[in-house]
């Protein structure tokens, strides 16, 4: 979608944003100084093109990070990878002898494993970066690490650099999916905030998408592996080359007393007639954190201000996301639909759903704001779930190619499901919902606990599918159940709303069988 587009859509969705009233914030600082009452109603709904631009920019860690899914696992069925880390012998090679299937296993399990060690390890960092140095320094350290580490995948000569490779590339996506989503959430205004945010999603489907059809092509190449893992190097650079115009985020400025570049990052992203307005927001958002400074990691789990609740239920949207069995398609497709078809056909069918996977995060913009996040939430994981016992009941049967169809169908489904709904929604709440001082350690647990699943769904699924696929997909439904109950109970709506508009929701929230508010 190009920006144009998008924009035209963003006035489309300019849905009138209710501001609740609110008694006890009183505010100093913002220039004019904000006293009690309500807050200063915002009229217009405008978003300017620069914008849009930033949050393409930021979302280039999503292209990093999909191009990582499914890049590096395709490697290890590519002829030129196997023998260049001597897992196979080339017949022109008499003295060679292959690696048993022990070391390659471990080998596999080391460069899928050390990469989700280093992106938990990063998703933990980050925060420290994105809160004392600000969110430009966390996306520009973590650019640079992944640069580091891609680079030493691309050229390593030995099984051990990749693995070191691993770790720092890891790392570096791993802070860039802690950072990236709240920079685009902080710079955003309200009104586009959840369709915005939703271009990291839409990145890392496109990013998946360029390395499984580069994949194709890359397999026939002795060194074709190379750029299975340093492709996206170039991503990188360009994001570097973007942090030299993006500006900091407002919120961050603001919260750390830097009003007057606060001031110019916010003129640089909204319209004159709505700077001043906007600055009195971001003088009431920033308050607390000016008189009470950034969150320990104490103050985190606290219930003031329903922290807890809303730390557990980050870290439980992004667990779900995980248990719910996303990625076991994503790194696993071919081998799944390898037991109904041949190879050839499986790839092209894991090419199909990837496809998928990216075109259906369109319905997310266009709904994001209009249904709200809960809906979106709920709705796709009654899909998902759905899809999910089916797949679950036809793998039990013969494995046919005509069940083989009825898999590829229903997998088709859930991953309609789970790409306008888990998929980016998640990312988009766990980046919105925290208070402004609590946001980047916050947003570094609920994004520990996505990397940490991914790395264990990656370890495990191999061995448990060949245990029992249907029982696998049965797990995966009950999770997603699960996850959807728990939405529908205690997840209170975001869309639209400003930063101390979401601290009145959750107060407020009840879980309730008959649920009031929706959006
Ligand atoms: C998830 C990834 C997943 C991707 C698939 C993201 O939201 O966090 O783990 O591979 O979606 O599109």
């Amino acid at each position: 979608m190009s920006s144009a587009e998008i924009i035209k859509d963003v006035e489309l969705a300019n849905a009138p944003t209710p501001h609740e009233s609110m008694d006890t914030v009183s505010v100093s600082g913002s220039g004019k100084g904000y006293v009690e009452g309500s807050p200063p109603d915002k009229k217009t709904k405008r978003t300017k093109p620069f914008i849009v631009l930033v949050a393409f920019c930021a979302a280039l860690g999503g292209l990093i990070f999909g191009y990582d899914i499914a890049g590096a696992g395709a490697t290890f069925v590519m002829d030129g990878f196997q023998y260049h880390f001597g897992w196979k012998c080339q017949d022109s090679d008499p003295t060679c002898v292959p690696a048993t299937n022990n070391k390659i296993n471990a080998d596999q399990g080391f460069i899928n494993g050390l990469f989700g060690a280093g992106a938990a390890v990063g998703a933990l960092i980050g925060p420290g970066l994105a809160d004392k140095y600000g969110r430009k320094m966390c996306l520009l350290v973590a650019a640079i690490s992944f640069i580091f580490g891609a680079s030493l995948q691309a050229a390593a000569p030995v099984i051990s650099v990749m693995f070191v490779g691993r770790i720092f590339a890891g790392a570096g996506i791993g802070a860039l999916s802690m950072c990236s989503p709240v920079y685009i959430a902080e710079v955003a205004p309200e009104h586009t905030r959840g369709m915005l945010s939703t271009l990291w999603q839409l990145s890392i489907t496109i990013g998946i998408l360029i390395a499984s059809a580069a994949n194709l092509g890359l397999q026939h190449w002795d060194n074709g592996w190379r750029i299975s893992y340093g492709g996206n190097i170039s991503f990188a650079f360009i994001l570097l080359g973007s942090l030299l115009f993006m500006p900091e985020s407002p919120r961050y400025l603001k919260a750390k007393g830097r009003d007057e570049e606060a001031r110019e990052a916010l003129a640089r992203t909204r319209y004159e007639d709505e700077l001043e307005e906007e600055l009195e927001i971001l003088a009431q958002e920033c308050f607390e954190e000016k008189k009470l400074g950034v969150a320990s990691w104490s103050e985190i789990f606290d219930v003031t201000n329903k922290m807890r609740y809303r730390l557990l239920l980050g870290i439980g949207l992004q667990t779900v996301q995980q248990l719910s069995g996303i990625n076991a398609i994503m790194f696993y497709a071919p081998t799944i639909l390898n037991k109904f078809f041949g190879s050839s056909q499986a790839i092209r069918g894991t090419f199909i759903l990837n496809t998928i996977n990216c075109l259906s995060t369109f319905i997310t913009i266009y709904a994001v704001e209009r249904a709200g996040r809960v809906r979106l939430l709920v709705s796709g994981g009654i899909i998902m779930m759905f899809a999910l016992i089916t797949t679950a009941i036809l793998s039990s049967m013969t494995q046919t190619s005509s069940i083989g169809y009825g898999v590829l169908v229903f997998a088709a489904i859930y991953i309609v499901g789970f790409a306008y709904s888990w998929g980016p929604v998640v990312w988009t709440v766990c980046s919105e919902m925290f208070p402004l001082r609590a946001r980047g350690k916050a947003t570094g647990l609920t994004t520990f606990s996505n990397w940490t699943f991914t790395t264990i769904v990656g370890a495990v699924f191999p061995k448990a599918s060949d245990a029992s696929l249907s029982g696998c997909f049965g797990f995966f439904a009950v999770i997603i159940l699960c996850g959807t109950v728990m939405v529908y109970l205690f997840q209170a709506e975001t869309a639209t709303k400003t930063i101390i508009e979401i601290d009145e929701s959750f107060a407020k929230h009840q879980p309730k069988l008959k649920r009031e508010k929706w959006s």
